[in-house]
């Protein structure tokens, strides 16, 4: 089986101007310690006008933070208002890319053919893209959650190759838990976690569906993330509103401590 290094993501979404940007980052890095990045990779993924001053504080500092984005175009350049293209973020060291989140399916009616083009487009810019997967309350109520996860993972991963696949990170994340305080139980996470990589496996083998990360997100706090990164198909978490407080986001990062 191999070795999975776990992933802690901050997603703070549209929270932070590029001032309290940087402190976040410095009392971040201030409050981690070496056993921690030993341990555990851990990205922050700031809005757009942010991640220039982030970039320069976390290489000017040498703080072992990896540098991610929340979404992109997956075209390089062009007439696209208001879009920001892949080579712009790999210009900034950017390495880590959210795509596909259910906010902007939901929100700005992103599609799984979208989700295909911009993780496609990340991978080509020498970049990783995360590529969120997840079902409604109505979906799971009805039976349909892992038809729902399965269907989004097979349309946004649709021709990458198995060692492309390999080397993603994907994240599971129910759309009823985001930002709402309810969390999957750790066994449901797990079930589910385990029906995406059972996915990569059935077109990728199992090289693909063995690398390949798996991250759970939906209001994971310093009180549950122990029970979920205990279970063995989750790599890791996507935390939204729990990483804006670095001191919060840090006691996520220690879960290994606790119990
Ligand atoms: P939340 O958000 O932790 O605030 O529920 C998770 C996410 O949307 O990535």
């Amino acid at each position: 089986m191999a070795e999975r290094r776990p992933l802690i993501s901050g997603n703070w979404k549209m929270h932070h101007n590029h001032f309290e940007a940087i402190q976040a980052v410095q009392k971040l890095s201030y409050v981690l310690s070496s056993n921690d990045h030993d341990a555990v990779e851990v990205s922050i993924h700031p809005p757009f006008t942010d991640i220039r001053s982030v970039q320069t504080v976390i290489e000017s500092d040498g703080i072992p933070i990896t540098l991610g984005a929340q979404h992109c175009h997956w075209e390089d350049s062009g007439a696209f208002t208001g879009e920001i293209s892949p080579g712009m973020l790999a210009k900034l060291n950017v390495s880590l890319v959210i795509v596909g989140h259910s906010e902007r399916r939901e929100l700005f009616g992103e599609t799984d053919k979208e989700v295909n083009r911009k993780a496609t487009a990340v991978l080509a810019s020498g970049m990783t893209p995360i590529v969120c997967c997840g079902e409604t309350l109505e979906q799971r109520e009805g039976g349909q959650a892992a038809e729902k996860v399965t269907r989004q993972i097979l349309e946004g991963l649709a021709g990458l190759k198995a060692e492309q696949v390999a080397g993603l990170v994907l994240a599971y994340e129910p759309i009823w838990a985001i930002g709402t305080g309810k969390t999957a139980t750790p066994e449901d996470a797990q079930e589910m976690c385990a029906t995406v990589r059972h996915a990569v496996h059935s077109k990728w083998g199992a090289e693909a569906s063995e690398g390949v990360r798996i991250q759970y997100g939906g209001s994971v706090k310093p009180v549950n993330a122990p029970d979920l990164m205990r279970q063995p198909d989750i790599d890791g978490a996507l935390v939204g509103g729990a990483s804006l407080d670095p001191d919060e986001f840090a006691r996520i990062i220690a879960y290994r401590l606790v119990g």
